[in-house]
């Protein structure tokens, strides 16, 4: 783990340097001076700028890391979570739709019994994104995740545009998930009772098709009643508090891993060795994506889904008690976990039934019927066990991704750029109940009325945009901030840890290739709604450009003393041309 040598200890050193090397040395100095810079009146206009250099000069303005660190120590939210809790929480929002629907999706259509390689692909994948959120939350313990870091790294208009994109993470994401929660509500009630509940309500009366692109009504089903109840169950528990949110993820993540467990455990003693051979489906038809090496990586792509939801652990950082030691092993902690349990559940599924017949809404479940098929025994209750696993795992990623929404909206709001009443932290439950309250009740009216398709492939690719910022950022803030302390550090050295976020980059824009051309288009069209909002309000109201002076005095006497030095805060001239 990182050495603290001191604040600034390494700046002098590049400082040092420069005296040899000139040129670059001195450029990456001036860089580092104005990522360093610590001066609440540099915000506002100065009296020779002209209104155009001014506003353009505002769209690219930082964030400074130290008031950062301020607004975290003046946090009116709990800190109640260990790195414990936020391991759990990690495994809570990644266990979910990915591995209880597309696995074997995947498997039928693109990698047969390899999907378990495309698992692994998928695996490293996401660990070089897990090393570069790990890097800055240690460095940035603030709950706004990848909006905050671009706020630092890159200005403000790409944080509000990475903000405006981690809706489609977290909000979508949690209502694409209650769509699927839904399904798996119907299938259990049919396994466990036989009580089968008609589709007008428990399907959602929008449906969206593909090709061509198009969404029309679906008569005869009005309203998806079962989604839209979970939704506004989870969001009454997230503003009741984060003690007992924590509690109720945790007793969850249980009884999902058990759920895993008993899958992999009851069916290994009844895997057909025929069932793996061809372990790779030759390609037969051209079509890259279908089988063959190639369509491991099309599976890969698919299977991505199953690990989004690490990096909402940082969006928790302003209510841990640790957060720079425990976001690192919450994130690198549940992301090992997981990939392990992904690898057996999947070795398990497709060798009990042959993948072929794996392209189903609930795939483990046919994988039990062909071993009770093929060997006469019932396996009735391990079923009922598996949609019910399925139901609560979908639950608790309903509520990560629901609690990282509004912690994102939380951050926004206090730096001005969405109204104030979503920065309200209530007084007893110490939760941002507005921001929650809102959120929650638009993700029930998506998973109520919009189909599960057209919502999750928005989330893998808003997704993607973040995990190639951050990776970005992380490197910037490398060179440009070698002096803020860092409890994780992507192991390499000065600069060949570079290798894993950029190698984190490839993966991201490789992946965001092969998505749909109309899910790219949708993503075009939802950052121009994005930018609307941001060109008529957000930029007008942000305080960091609005009132400068008020919002670092605001946080100056939580500010690390040893830094207290570099802010004159109090000096300013508060009638200051400001805007
Ligand atoms: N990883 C989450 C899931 O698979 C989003 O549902």
């Amino acid at each position: 783990m990182a050495e603290d040598k001191g604040y600034g200890s390494e700046i002098h050193e590049v400082e040092k340097g420069s005296e040899h090397s000139g040129g670059a040395v001195n450029f990456l100095h001036s860089i580092q001076a104005r990522y360093a810079k610590v001066d609440p009146a540099s915000y506002l206009r100065r009296p020779d700028e002209s209104s155009s250099s001014y506003w353009v000069r505002r769209l690219g303005s930082l964030k400074p890391i130290e008031l950062l660190l301020g607004e975290y120590n003046a946090t009116p939210l709990r800190r109640y979570l260990n790195a414990f809790h936020l391991i759990f929480f990690g495994i809570g929002a990644i266990i979910g739709t990915g591995i209880f629907v597309l696995s074997g999706q995947a498997a039928a259509n693109h990698a047969g019994p390899a999907v378990t390689i495309s698992f692994i692909v998928a695996a490293v994948a996401s660990s070089f994104a897990a090393m570069s959120y790990s890097e800055l939350a240690s460095m940035i313990p603030v709950s706004g995740s990848a909006y905050t870091y671009a706020y630092a790294t890159m200005g403000e208009f790409v944080a509000w545009t990475l903000g405006w994109d981690l809706i489609l993470e977290y909000m979508v994401g949690a209502a694409t998930v209650g769509v699927g929660w839904s399904g798996y509500f119907v299938t259990f009630f049919k396994v466990a009772f036989n009580v089968e509940f008609g589709e007008n309500w428990t399907e959602p009366p929008i449906k969206w098709q593909e090709s061509p692109a198009s969404i029309y009504y679906d008569e005869g089903h009005y309203f998806n009643v079962p989604g839209f109840v979970i939704v506004m169950i989870v969001t009454t528990i997230l503003c009741i508090g984060i003690r007992q949110s924590s509690w109720v993820n945790s007793v969850i993540v249980v009884i999902k891993m058990l759920v895993v467990f008993i899958f992999v455990f009851a069916l290994c003693g009844f895997v057909d060795r025929d069932n793996y051979s061809p372990y790779v489906p030759p390609n037969t038809t051209g079509d890259w994506h279908l089988f063959g090496a190639p369509g491991i990586f099309a599976a890969a792509s698919t299977v991505f889904f199953a690990f989004i939801g690490f990096d909402s652990v940082t969006t928790a950082a302003m209510e841990c008690k640790n957060p720079r030691r425990d976001l690192p092993i919450g994130i690198i902690g549940s992301l090992i976990v997981t990939t392990i349990m992904y690898v057996a559940f999947c070795t398990v599924m497709t060798g009990a039934v042959s993948y072929t017949e794996l392209n189903v809404a609930a795939p483990p479940t046919v994988a039990v019927s062909a071993v009770e098929a093929r060997t006469g025994k019932s396996f009735r209750w391990l079923n009922i066990v598996v949609s019910l696993g399925a139901l609560f795992g979908l639950t608790s990623v309903m509520m990560i991704m629901l609690l990282g929404q509004s912690r994102v909206f939380f951050s926004i709001a206090k730096d001005g750029m969405l109204p104030s009443v979503f920065a309200k932290v209530h007084p007893k439950f110490k939760t941002p109940y507005v921001a929650t309250i809102v959120v929650g009740t638009i993700t029930a009216i998506l998973a109520a009325i919009l189909p599960v398709d057209l919502l999750g492939n928005m989330t893998s690719i808003g997704t993607l945009l973040a995990f190639f910022i951050v990776h970005a950022g992380v490197i910037l803030l490398r060179f440009t901030r070698p002096d803020v302390e860092r409890w994780f550090k992507i192991p390499g050295g000065k600069y060949l840890f570079a290798v894993f976020p950029i190698l984190g980059m490839v993966v991201c824009v490789l992946l965001i290739a092969v998505a749909e051309v109309t899910t790219i288009w949708r993503l075009f069209v939802w950052m121009g709604i994005g930018w609307i909002i941001y060109f008529s309000y957000g930029i007008r109201k942000s305080r960091l450009h609005k009132d400068p002076i008020g919002r670092f005095a605001e946080v100056h006497a939580h500010m690390d003393p040893k830094e207290e030095s570099r802010y004159e805060v109090q000096d300013y001239d508060y009638n200051h041309e400001r805007m």
